[in-house]
């Protein structure tokens, strides 16, 4: 692999009880507030994910990847920019990755009721879900959709306490990604061919991710017969903490949670609205040194509702941060630019951005000959 291999620092990701944070409990929500703020991220325990679920919706996704390329063409949606359905691999690249697509094949679905008039305005990141036809008989629905609202509400109670860590109302945040774009995915990395091995191939290059938080219940390594692979050396997640004099370039971390433990981590939108107080956690994805291994893993990613603007609350709004993040973008509108950014939406897209009225007076007066 690449020199990132000897660069990786041992520091400590605070792990978060969150029966205690729930309660209110002060040590946990100092932690807390580390961890979003210097890391990025955080792991969980006592968070109510039943691990027997989680690998079996594992083995429902992989018999999906395992499906004929035709089947899974058909629920591939570019028209709603992959945002329901099918992901292919070579798709979605990291803004920074120099148009290099993720190693990658994904599923998104909504664990949340969609509001028609939020469909109508935005048709694509709340779009309906959609289905293989055996999703119901092989539980891939039943235990997406259950994986995907448990999360939401781990979510939920972490933007509880982030709040109450930040000397807020207990309610800003969740207020504030009610009604949101919620999405959870699944994700495939593919298997390294021997060529690749140690070529400095990435599953998922470097990014931060663009929502608000994001949950991460823990993937699984695999062998193409279905056997568990158990990780040696570097692989999977990895972070990079908030720079600092002595390391400007920011401790590259191991992010994978202990047995047990899931992760949550801060998204863009979190950062803007905080005004750099929570670090959006740049990070990536590393294969194993070796050919043939697979990876399943899950994210559920909580979003702003798409009305609200997105610039640093009051308490942030300092001269810097104003700088830093400037100029305010509706959540929505953000969403949108973020994924003509990573290749999932066309960039015509923009061009549609605030130039009707001109259109309409082009084309009255065309009718005159003008
Ligand atoms: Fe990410």
């Amino acid at each position: 692999m690449t020199s990132t291999t000897s660069e990786i620092h041992e520091l400590k990701v605070p792990v978060i009880d969150l029966d205690k944070l729930r309660e209110g409990d002060a040590d946990e929500l100092a932690n807390l507030a580390y961890g979003l703020g210097d890391l990025g991220l955080i792991h969980i325990k006592n968070h109510g994910i039943d691990a027997e679920q989680l690998d079996s919706f594992y083995a429902a996704f992989q018999e999906f990847c395992a499906k004929p390329m035709a089947e899974k063409e058909s629920l591939s949606q570019a028209h709603v920019w992959f945002q329901r359905g099918w992901t292919p691999p070579d798709t979605e690249k990291a803004v920074l990755a120099g148009g290099q697509p993720d190693f990658k094949e994904c599923y998104f679905a909504t664990p949340e009721e969609i509001d028609p008039f939020l469909q109508a305005e935005y048709p694509q990141i709340f779009a309906d879900n959609i289905w293989p036809a055996d999703a119901q008989e092989s539980g891939f629905a039943d235990r997406y959709l259950t994986i995907g609202r448990q999360l939401h509400q781990i979510g939920l109670s972490l933007l509880e306490g982030t709040a109450q860590a930040l000397k807020l109302p207990k309610d800003t945040f969740t207020r504030f990604v009610q009604g949101g774009a919620h999405v959870t995915r699944a994700l495939h990395y593919l298997p390294l061919q021997e060529s690749q091995v140690d070529t400095g191939v990435r599953w998922g290059e470097e990014h931060t991710d663009f929502n608000l938080l994001t949950l991460l219940p823990g993937g699984r390594f695999y062998y193409e017969n279905g056997e568990a692979y158990t990780p040696k050396g570097v692989s999977g997640l990895y972070l990079r903490a908030r720079a600092d004099e002595q390391h400007p370039q920011g401790r590259r971390v191991k992010g994978s949670a202990p047995a047990g433990c899931i992760v949550a981590q801060v998204g863009q939108q979190l950062e803007i609205l905080t005004g750099g107080k929570l670090l959006a956690t740049p990070h990536e994805i590393l294969p194993p040194n070796e050919a043939g291994v697979h990876r399943s893993s899950m994210a559920h990613f909580i979003h702003s509702h798409p009305h609200q603007v997105l610039m640093p609350f009051e308490q942030f709004k300092t001269p810097e941060a104003i700088q830093a993040y400037r100029p305010p973008v509706l959540a929505g509108n953000y969403s949108l630019k973020t994924l003509v950014d990573i290749g999932l939406a066309p960039s015509e897209e923009l061009d549609k951005l605030g130039y009707r009225h001109y259109r309409r007076l082009a084309e009255q007066r065309a009718q005159e000959g003008r």
